[in-house]
């Protein structure tokens, strides 16, 4: 049988990834949203498409979460996005309503399901969806670090005229302006970027990547990044999916892994069939380690003025 995955929000970020849900053909695929009549509509054009590219997922737009029932992930992406000079946070409290509702439906119709959380700010949402659903902390999951990470690689990549195929690299922390991309861990085929680029070339990398989807925002004057976020939301579908037992950096809830406990802070973590598989604890330097506790302290005062 068939995977059955929703993706929750029909907007940039939720129809360019039912989009690539689709040409990925393992799975038929619901796109939910609060606008009448506007995901099926896309859904509509979706299927269509499917002759062209030659997929067969189903692809249904609904405005009722009857027909999200029994999916096996569903990826929240609904929400407002940032506007130009507001940061992630600002849409705190607008989206936590948002995430409480849609979380209450996800769970009533797909007691069983994987929840990838895409809405910012992320972690925040994230926290918001584990604590309404009773999920445990294994099918809670939130999308940041693939993205971030591939806007590091893509950087480095370019600056080094390499192929970002041979660039390995993780970004930790919360999805916000403290995250923590591990730029001491970064290599190009291999070789450690320390090598190849100049030490305030490299910080100057690193602060882009923090700045990644600022940059974006401004550039756009309207709304946020959506294809490499779309990209980074399918990587993790595919692993849980197809089972692929991937490392990759997620938003994950921790219980004392680097000394965190109780938040969602983005560490490299195990994805495969059953969701989070196994966090994986890297050795991280003492500054490392400081910077990480600097961004779980970030993410710890949205959760409060969250009331949670
Ligand atoms: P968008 O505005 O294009 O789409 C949001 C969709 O959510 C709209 O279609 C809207 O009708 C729908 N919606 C609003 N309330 C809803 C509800 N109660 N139930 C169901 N649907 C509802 O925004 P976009 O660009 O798709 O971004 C979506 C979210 O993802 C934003 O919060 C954005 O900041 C976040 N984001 C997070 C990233 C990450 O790395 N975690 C990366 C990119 C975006
Ligand atoms: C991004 O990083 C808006 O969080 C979103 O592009």
């Amino acid at each position: 049988m068939r995977s059955k995955i929703t993706v929750v929000g029909a907007g940039f970020v939720g129809s360019t990834l039912v989009q690539r849900l689709a040409e990925r053909d393992y799975a038929d695929v619901v796109m939910f949203d609060i606008v009448p009549n506007m995901p099926q509509g896309k859904a509509l054009d979706m299927l269509q498409a499917g002759p062209v590219l030659g997929y067969d997922s189903l692809v249904t737009g609904t405005n009722d979460y009857a027909d999200t029932a029994n999916s096996d992930v569903v990826v929240v992406t609904s929400g407002f996005p940032r506007k130009p000079g507001m940061s992630r946070d600002d849409l705190l409290k607008k989206n936590q309503e948002i995430i409480a509702q849609v979380t209450e439906q996800v769970v009533k119709y797909s007691p069983n399901t994987i929840m990838i959380m895409v809405t910012n700010p992320l972690d925040a949402m994230a926290h918001v969806a584990l604590h309404v659903s009773g999920f445990p902390r294994e099918r809670v999951l939130g999308m940041a670090g693939v993205l971030d990470t591939a806007r590091f690689r893509t950087f480095i990549a370019q600056e080094v005229g390499a192929s970002v195929r041979d660039v390995q690299a993780y970004v930790l922390g919360g999805h916000g302006d403290t995250m923590v991309p591990l730029s001491r861990m970064c290599t190009v085929a291999g070789v450690p970027i320390a090598q190849l680029i100049p030490a305030e070339r490299i910080e100057q990398i690193v602060q882009r990547t923090r700045d990644g989807g600022a940059e974006i925002v401004k550039l756009l004057g309207n709304g946020s990044a959506y294809f490499a976020p779309s990209a980074s939301a399918l990587q993790m579908v595919d692993s849980i999916i197809l089972d692929k037992k991937m490392i990759l950096p997620s938003a994950i809830y921790l219980k004392g892994e680097y000394g965190i406990n109780d938040l969602f802070v983005g560490v490299p973590a195990q994805l495969g069939a059953k969701g989070l598989e196994k966090v994986i604890e890297v050795e991280l330097s003492e500054q490392e380690q400081a910077a990480l506790h600097k961004s779980a302290g970030a993410v710890k005062e949205l959760v409060n003025v969250m009331g949670m």
